[in-house]
């Protein structure tokens, strides 16, 4: 085995030109990830423009013509399509694909994982690809796999209130040009969402499947039950686009197999990795994705408090940055772990 210890790792960023990549070079460089060298990758459309990476300018790459040879890590953001065709290119080549897209996830050869939660997980890597979460199940598995632990969850209602974000660049500019536009009496004339997101809200996030629900719902069933290893616990999920830029939000209702109270549950996740409580019960007592999660690493939790319904019910809000620990940060946390020989 090699001594780990003092290497540094070649690492490709697909997607650096992104929402995700640029904040996946950014936390690799803030956490002095032992680089050796750099290689950010994406379309033919931005190959030879710079990107910045450590104080120092790197010119973007070309994914298509770009030979995977000598990259130990590569951090996939640039779409499941991208990945299907590229990581098992960059795989074969010998790196260690951690991939941020749905493209693998639910694959039983393909490790999903929450680096606080099951990291174990990342070591059994059959075809040298781990998944990363969907960015609303990551910030609820760092918040809820503890109380699961102490409690056994049998049940998960959960509505998430996500920003635009997720939906990449395009995403973001949509929301700032209706904003602007709706401000100036102009028509916000939707192009990245089926409708206004601008002062509104979509109950609508990636597409509709037969039974009712749409894929980003099931993606909290599935990787739920995958990250726990528990196909018995129960989701029932409602996720929304709201007008927010940076940080998702989910009001969660748990239903456990004994009697988590307020006071146990703040207990847990006082001392839970990842997890930062914010439950003091007045006006600004509770963490919000503007003054609390954009822009830092913590999954916020407060409004925890019984459920009036149920016996064993327990209600939380759950707030996280969705662009760091919902995606680039937990992929470089992946990463942290390959390095050191996970
Ligand atoms: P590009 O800037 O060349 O379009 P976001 O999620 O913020 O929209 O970012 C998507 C990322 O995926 C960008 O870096 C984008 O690069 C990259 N990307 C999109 N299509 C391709 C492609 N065909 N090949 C490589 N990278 C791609």
């Amino acid at each position: 085995m090699s001594n780990q210890q003092n290497r540094a790792f070649t690492v490709a960023v697909v997607g650096a030109t992104g929402a995700v990549g640029e904040t996946m070079l950014s936390i690799l460089a803030e956490r002095k990830f032992p680089v050796g060298g750099i290689v950010p990758l994406a379309s033919e459309r931005s190959a030879g423009s710079e990107i910045e990476f450590d104080g120092k300018k790197i010119t973007v790459r070309d994914l298509a013509t770009f030979d995977p040879k000598g990259v130990d890590i590569a951090l996939f953001s640039a779409g499941g399509g991208i990945s299907k065709e590229y990581a098992p290119k960059f795989a074969a080549a010998g790196a260690v694909v951690i991939d941020n897209s749905s493209a693998f996830r639910y694959d039983d050869d393909v490790p999903l994982v929450v680096s606080e939660v099951n990291p174990e997980a990342a070591k059994n890597r059959p075809r040298g690809i781990i998944a990363n979460p969907n960015c609303s199940t990551m910030q609820l598995m760092v918040a809820l796999a503890p109380l699961h632990r102490a409690a056994g969850i049998e049940r998960i209602n959960v509505a998430t209130y996500q920003s635009v974000s997720g939906g990449g660049r395009s995403a973001l500019e949509e929301l700032g040009r209706q904003t602007a536009a709706i401000l100036n009496f102009q028509d916000p004339d939707p192009r990245r969402f089926p409708m206004q997101i601008a002062f509104n809200l979509i109950p609508h996030i990636d597409d509709f499947l037969d039974n009712g629900f749409t894929k980003e719902e099931m993606k909290l069933v599935w990787e739920t039950r995958k990250i726990l290893s528990d196909d018995s616990i129960q989701v029932n999920p409602t996720a929304v686009r709201v007008p927010v830029f940076y940080g998702h939000s989910e009001a969660v209702n748990i239903e456990t197999k004994t009697k988590l109270t307020p006071e146990a549950a703040r207990e847990i996740l006082g001392k839970a990795a990842g997890v930062v409580v914010v439950d003091e019960r007045k006006a600004a007592g509770y963490p919000t994705p503007v003054t609390h999660a954009s822009g830092t690493d913590p999954v916020y939790v407060g409004r925890i408090r019984d459920d009036l319904s149920h016996p064993r019910g327990l209600n939380l809000w759950i707030v996280a940055d969705n662009i760091r620990k919902g995606a680039a940060l937990n992929a470089v946390q992946l990463a942290e772990l390959v390095a050191a020989g996970g």
